[in-house]
């Protein structure tokens, strides 16, 4: 009896490292998967364009303001997440009004695309807590991509 059932609690332990590593394989932890969508990334780019470009560069590369794109953006953002970052944004432009929610979601989702992250099918929301540094590459995506074409 002792043997089967120890036999038993082995094959279990088996079926668990089993499930676990099938789970880490088919990357089914969210933690660096895609987070925001080209939509929002594209609607972003517009509302970025007229409401954060002049002190920010209309390239991300900072003019009267730090820039949001590349090593310095990596620097102050990458151990910081989703979240903190879109928190920080309600509070932009410095003493102005802040854009709506579902606006910012998509300036923050542009600022992620123009740091190298990848857009894919889960829409970013206010509670997307992911590490900044764990989804941007710190590559800017070609021009080509950065503006997405929709008409
Ligand atoms: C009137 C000028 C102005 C506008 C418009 C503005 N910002 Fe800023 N922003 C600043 C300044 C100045 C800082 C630096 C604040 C500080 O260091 O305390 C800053 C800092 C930031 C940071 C942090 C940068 C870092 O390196 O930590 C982010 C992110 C940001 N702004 C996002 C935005 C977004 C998104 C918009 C548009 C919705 C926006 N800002 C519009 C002036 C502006």
């Amino acid at each position: 009896m002792r043997t089967a059932s120890g036999l038993t609690w082995s094959i279990s332990v088996l079926a668990v490292v089993a499930i676990v590593g099938v789970t880490s394989l088919t990357g089914q932890t969210p933690a660096t998967g895609p987070v925001f969508t080209a939509q929002q990334a594209e609607a972003g780019k517009q509302h970025y364009d007229t409401t954060c470009s002049p002190c920010h560069g209309s390239d991300l590369g900072g003019a009267d303001a730090p820039a949001l794109a590349g090593p310095d953006f990596a620097k102050a953002w990458g151990t910081q997440t989703t979240a903190d970052l879109f928190k920080y944004a309600q509070g932009m432009p410095p003493g102005g009004t802040p854009l709506p929610d579902d606006d910012n979601l998509a300036v923050v989702a542009y600022l992620l695309q123009q740091n190298g992250a990848a857009a894919g099918a889960t829409p970013l929301l206010p509670t997307t807590a992911v590490k900044i540094s764990g989804i941007a590459t710190g590559k800017r995506p070609p021009m080509a991509m950065a503006v997405a074409h929709r008409r």
